[in-house]
């Protein structure tokens, strides 16, 4: 199983998700480590609970991103870790770190990319009248929510609608296509080549 860590920012259901998956013992990622930027989440007491090693580490504490970045690299080298997940990780990471981690770092993101990267995805969905919007597992690189995408689910978007509406639905899928993308990256199965995805079939 592949050393993994998941960086996480708040409530950390997506978190969840993979714990659940990774003790049902069909995954092919070992949760080793949880890193949050922020103290105190929610997130934070679902690794405890799960007996998950935690580690905060604000980026405040830091002079720059790339500084920041450099301990938390330093970090999961420490824990032999070989694959990140980014489970609403709200950090941009430096490009440096990216590309250092280029194909083993793996981000879930509340939209059908390349439509609405960026925060408030939710609402931009609605706002732009679209019928249907959901959520996307990409490799991360060094543009915002503009890596190769692993997988997607697709998600009816309603007419009474909110934000709110909205992302708990898209949400119910984040939880089902995240560990399995994350297995697929772990398994060898689904790589990254050149800036693009490639699938093994056998
Ligand atoms: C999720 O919807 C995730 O897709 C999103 O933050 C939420 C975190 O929820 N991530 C991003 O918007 C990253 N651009 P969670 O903490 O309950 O998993």
């Amino acid at each position: 199983m592949t050393p993994t860590a998941v960086f996480i920012s708040g409530t950390g259901t997506n978190l969840q998700a993979l714990i659940d998956h990774w003790r049902s013992g069909n995954a092919a990622y070992d949760l080793k480590l949880v890193v949050s930027n922020i103290a105190g989440v929610a997130g934070l007491q679902k690794a405890q609970a799960a007996g998950l090693k935690t580690q905060v580490l604000s980026h405040k504490d830091f002079a720059d991103k790339e500084s920041f970045d450099r301990v938390l690299d330093q970090t999961l080298r420490e824990q032999g870790i070989e694959l990140v997940a980014l489970a609403g990780f709200m950090r941009l990471l430096s490009p440096w770190f990216v590309r250092t981690w280029a194909g083993k770092l793996v981000n879930i993101h509340p939209s059908l990319l390349p439509a609405f990267t960026g925060l408030q995805t939710h609402q931009k969905a609605i706002d732009y009248g679209v019928r249907y919007s959901g959520c996307s597992v990409i490799f991360v690189d060094e543009g915002v929510d503009s890596g190769a995408i692993i997988e997607q689910a697709v998600v009816p978007v309603l007419p009474d609608d909110t934000a709110q509406t909205l992302a708990a639905r898209i949400l119910v899928e984040e939880h089902r296509i995240f560990p399995l993308a994350l297995d697929e990256v772990a398994r060898g199965r689904v790589a990254l080549l050149a800036g693009r995805v490639v699938r093994k079939t056998i």
